[in-house]
């Protein structure tokens, strides 16, 4: 077994999963404008470490993706994050690529950069405590996207940043998200997310990149938020099963779902669904952000003193991932607090 393969693992074993902490300052402070917080360096430390110093990050939280201005923050206590992080057996994984730019050649889809100068960003990080990464590849659904311009664009950036990340001996998560917005139907999703994680892995295989020490981090196979065919949770699971296990080479050992603008008991219900009726070796955890952090976001901007409050709103969202990460999540157990 290869070290990357061994931290993969360690990531996602025993019903762990992965809090994506790892919103840029524009973002976290939409996020914070919209509970009234002021968004400025100690406020975006001060929730961070709370959630990064719960309990629950011992037995529900493998990894905890960071953004550059968090992992070269300090705690109050004297710590840095990744020592916190550490602290409680999770590891530190660090948000690597630059954003999403527009791109050149089909002006309405995205390319994600930060290739330039990555191999030396990448050898910063590790020496900060980084031993897993992210990069996130945008795509858009309509009926002429995304372009073939934007699946191998795309699919080429995220197998160039895989293998400077493994030759950095740090795990890469591949993220290719097909976005929900829209109003496509589910069998519409599934096609063109096929078509997407397919060309990912023609490219990282072409890169000569490790998949047994890579994380996929994909969409769940959903309608567009504004489709009028809703389908069920039993749906949803059988159709990303069926995405997975046919565009997923074998030797990938975990698959960590983004949340995408699910809300927090969607994405839960998703995933225990999935895992119930997982037929794959693949591990199907969480690498949520928005699906772990809401409530918690929530509850702390009332008092954002109050930490142990708020660390009993997130507590409880972990367990409840842990839980639907080995299909053992119930709504009886979401209500009993
Ligand atoms: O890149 C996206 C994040 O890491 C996951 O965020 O679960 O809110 O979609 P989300």
């Amino acid at each position: 077994m290869s070290e990357l393969n061994k931290i993969a693992l360690q990531i996602l074993s025993n019903g762990k999963g992965i809090l994506a902490a790892d919103e840029s300052t524009a973002t976290m402070t939409k996020r914070l404008d919209s509970v009234k917080v002021h968004s400025d360096e100690n406020n975006r430390l001060l929730f961070r470490q709370t959630l990064f110093s719960s309990l629950s990050m011992k037995e529900c939280i493998g990894g905890v993706i960071l953004y550059d201005e968090t992992i070269r923050q300090k705690t109050s206590n004297g710590k840095t994050i990744p020592e916190l992080i550490n602290s409680s057996g999770s590891l530190t994984g660090i948000k690597v690529d630059t954003g999403a730019k527009t791109l050149a050649g089909s002006k309405e889809e995205k390319i994600t950069e930060g290739l330039d100068g990555l191999r030396e960003r990448l050898k910063e990080y590790y020496k900060l405590g980084a031993r897993f990464t992210k990069w996130r590849g945008v795509y858009l659904i309509s009926d002429k996207y995304p372009s073939k311009l934007s699946v191998s664009a795309n699919a080429h950036a995220l197998a160039r940043y895989a293998a400077l990340v493994q030759e950095a001996e740090m795990v890469p998560i591949i993220e290719p998200e097909v976005l929900m917005d829209g109003d496509h139907s589910a069998k519409v999703c599934y096609e063109k997310t096929s078509e997407v994680i397919k060309k990912c892995y023609e490219e990282l295989q072409l890169n000569n990149v490790d998949l047994s020490g890579t994380i996929l981090k994909p969409n769940m196979i959903l309608p567009g938020e504004n489709s009028k065919n809703k389908i069920s949770n039993e749906e949803v699971a059988e159709l990303t099963l069926e995405c997975l296990k046919n565009n997923v080479p074998s030797e990938v050992p975990g698959i960590a779902f983004l949340s995408g603008g699910q809300t927090e008991i969607e994405a839960t219900t998703n995933l225990n669904q999935i895992n119930k009726k997982n037929n794959t070796k693949f591990i199907m955890s969480f690498s949520y952000g928005r699906a772990l952090q809401q409530s918690a976001l929530k509850f702390w901007s009332k008092d954002i003193n109050d930490i142990s409050g708020t660390q009993e709103v997130f507590d409880h969202r972990a367990k409840m991932c842990t839980l639907a990460a080995q299909g053992k999540w119930s709504e009886n157990l979401e209500n009993k607090k």
